[in-house]
């Protein structure tokens, strides 16, 4: 089959893990007997460069007339790059937001593993990872803090910030079913994630999630407060299958869900609308500090083709080729910089593409 795919090189490091990614998808191509057709789009930094805004209305028509975006990474470093020295509507980050939100992507998966092989990787104690973990953050992506009202302004002589925390209904069914979904294919159990000691927002959440729960009945759900979920990841990370949460808690407790396996240069992510449309990314930034060095992990965007391939292209069996090649390099003992330890071999982000790529059968 041939599939139309949006590339999103990005900046910092993401033009060389996109090109490691988009490596791998054409032995997929070669070995599965598909084409991917693949049609560049700018956002971030390459689009201010190029166009003096992160985002054009061009990428966003060119996206949608595709079947998936692939993406690297976008953003620079906030102290030295002129990006910054726009106003912050015109940063490379808007354009993430924008993309997000005209593509309508309202669930963004984040999954979080501990592969055995990267043990050593994972900062907590032996007793606290027990048997290993394996959890999927489904963080809500085109509402709350992200995208309601803000203003800075002078009141009463008195500088003042204000930005708004809104969710409808709907906005939190949506992506409570999808919770529920991915649940339902996994261990059965759905951790919803708020503020409902605190928040109006997080009271309609928590009464909205109880509801969308009833059309589930062997599926677990608890809530959780964010503040003991924070906690509760460094201290017992074993107990969480799907984590539910709104966006700004999200983006937060998935950093820290990165940190505890180890290895945020292996962690895909998926943003998804209602149909099977999604923009895959990895769950990392895009470490201008490394940019250029050859040094990246190209894994997590590689998972994330593989992602694609499970999620938007339907090719369950070639997503799991993806995978397996993943494990066995790791089980061969290569790592890039960001996850070597003892003993193993050391490879640049070109090398470990090939060795990926030369695994898919
Ligand atoms: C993420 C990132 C973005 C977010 C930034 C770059 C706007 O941190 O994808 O988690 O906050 O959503
Ligand atoms: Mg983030």
């Amino acid at each position: 089959m041939n599939y139309n795919i949006a590339l999103i090189h990005g900046d910092g490091i993401g033009p060389e893990i996109v090109t490691e990614a988009k490596k791998v998808l054409d032995k997929v191509c070669d070995v599965y007997g598909h084409s991917f057709t693949y049609k560049n789009v700018l956002l971030g930094g390459a689009s201010i460069d190029v166009h003096g805004i992160p985002l054009t209305q061009e990428a966003v028509d060119t996206a949608k007339s595709c079947d998936a975006v692939l993406m690297g990474s976008i953003g620079g470093d906030a102290k030295t790059s002129p990006w910054y020295k726009l106003e912050p509507s015109k940063r490379p980050e808007a354009g993430l937001l924008a993309i997000r939100k005209a593509l309508n992507l309202f669930a963004n998966l984040r999954p979080a593993y501990l592969y055995d092989e990267l043990k050593e990787a994972c900062p907590l104690k032996e007793d606290r990872i027990g048997d290993g973990f394996d959890m999927i953050i489904v963080r809500e992506l085109t509402g709350g803090l992200y995208f309601g009202e803000r203003k800075t302004e002078e009141v009463d002589g008195v500088m003042t910030a204000v930005d708004t925390l809104s969710y409808n209904e709907n906005e939190i069914r949506r992506i409570a079913v999808k919770a529920f979904e991915i649940a339902g294919k996994r261990k059965k159990k759905v951790t919803s994630v708020d503020k409902a000691n605190v928040l109006d927002s997080s009271r309609l959440w928590r009464k909205v999630v109880e509801e969308v729960a009833k059309d589930y009945p062997d599926i677990t759900l608890e809530h959780m407060l964010v503040d003991n979920c924070a906690m509760q990841l460094v201290h017992n990370p074993g107990q969480f299958d799907v984590i539910l949460t709104e966006n700004m808690f999200g983006d937060i407790l998935s950093d820290e869900a990165s940190m505890v396996t180890g290895s945020i240069g292996m962690l895909s992510s998926a943003s998804l609308n209602e149909t099977s449309f999604g923009l895959y990314e990895p769950s990392h930034g895009s470490a201008p500090d490394i940019a250029g060095k050859g040094i990246a992990n190209p894994i997590a965007t590689i998972l994330s083709a593989a992602m694609m391939l499970r999620f938007s292209l339907n090719l369950d069996k070639e997503a799991d080729a993806v995978e397996a090649a993943v494990q066995e390099v790791l089980k061969e003992g290569y790592r890039t910089g960001d996850i070597m330890s003892e003993g193993c071999k050391k490879v640049g982000t070109v090398e470990m593409g090939d060795l990926i790529a030369d695994k898919i059968k």
